[in-house]
């Protein structure tokens, strides 16, 4: 028998009571599935909130990379995940392909004791176990600034993966060169040198969409995340990480009017009236928002049964260098 959603939410009430676990929600999640959530953030929040999270089990809703960061700041955690959906954007990049990079900057007469690598924290364990390893760290979208400020201070060229946008951002707020693997131009010329990852769902915001609306409704504030265009970012009123978007739109007047450029689970949550999504298309993250109610109440069950499905491993070498790369962030 198929259990209705009021069944589900209180199985799922049943559930917590009984075992130890925390469940975990980013923004982006379904709003049945984001209010089941014990603890919910952008990707810097849930790291630092589960890392201090004392349960046995971690339920993570969310993509892979964020599951995976809770195993490798905590191996001794058990974290399981209602769906293994992985973001678009981790997966343009493996391990191989971070050393072709290393390569890249090789080949224009840059040593290896000259490069500071940092990851985007949307990136797979052996992504940032590389990046420790090479004296590296990671960065989420609100602390990018803070972290490349201190990495500078090395005097070093900074290889930045796997996403182009956020460094490239990143650069021009600093005032710093970047390019982009590939674009022509020679890494020896650029502070910060990016690999060519994107994500899909950020790209869709455009500068018609922008034009679109402060046409429409003049004095209209546009708000987005740094993984979208820097040309949408250089014309956008406030750019922030998940976190950061919440809090500014949510000191806003009343009736001052916003238009958000971000996924649209978050931004349909933010405020009943005067509050947009910056696009025609529907900005979906396709593997965020495949996690159900059910799915949640799936892997409850299984917990209970004691065969949790969906269970994250890293291995002990991967963990170890991830690790450090995670601490290296938070110790800042
Ligand atoms: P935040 O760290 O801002 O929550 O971003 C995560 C993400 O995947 C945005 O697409
Ligand atoms: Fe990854 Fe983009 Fe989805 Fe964020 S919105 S999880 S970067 S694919």
């Amino acid at each position: 028998m198929q259990l209705t959603t009021e069944q589900l939410k209180e199985k799922i009430k049943e559930y917590k009571k009984r075992l130890n676990v925390t469940i975990v929600a980013h923004f982006y999640q379904r709003d049945e599935v984001f209010e089941i959530a014990d603890i919910t953030g952008d990707s810097l929040e849930l790291a630092i909130k589960t890392r201090d999270d004392d349960s046995e089990f971690v339920l993570f809703c969310g993509v892979g990379f964020m599951g995976q960061s809770v195993k490798v700041l905590s191996p001794n955690k058990r974290v399981v995940m209602p769906k293994a959906a992985c973001c678009a954007m981790a997966t343009m990049i493996d391990g191989m392909q971070f050393d072709a990079s290393v390569k890249v900057l090789n080949d224009a007469g840059i040593p290896n004791e000259n490069i500071l690598p940092i990851t985007y924290i949307n990136s797979n364990a052996d992504v940032k176990a590389k990046v420790g390893e090479m004296g590296g760290m990671v960065c989420t979208s609100s602390n990018a600034k803070k972290i490349i400020t201190t990495a500078l201070k090395e005097g070093k060229k900074i290889l930045f993966v796997p996403d182009r946008c956020l460094g490239q951002n990143i650069a021009n707020q600093m005032g710093l060169k970047s390019c982009v693997i590939g674009d022509g131009t020679n890494p020896a010329d650029a502070d910060i040198i990016c690999y060519n990852g994107f994500c899909s769902v950020h790209q869709l915001f455009t500068m018609d969409d922008i034009n679109f609306y402060r046409k429409k409704y003049p004095g209209i504030l546009i708000a987005v995340h740094p993984e979208c265009d820097p040309e949408i970012c250089n014309a956008a009123d406030f750019v922030g990480s998940t976190s950061q978007l919440i809090n500014y739109i949510k000191k806003l007047p009343e009736d001052q009017k916003v238009a958000v450029g971000t996924e649209f689970n978050l931004v349909n949550r933010l405020r009943p009236k005067n509050t947009f999504v910056l696009s025609s298309t529907k900005p979906e993250c396709p593997t965020m928002n495949e996690t159900t109610l059910k799915d949640v109440y799936d892997v409850l069950k299984s917990i209970d049964e004691g065969e949790p499905l969906n269970e994250i491993e890293v291995d002990e070498k991967t963990q170890k260098w991830a690790k450090i790369a995670l601490e290296r962030m938070l110790a800042l």
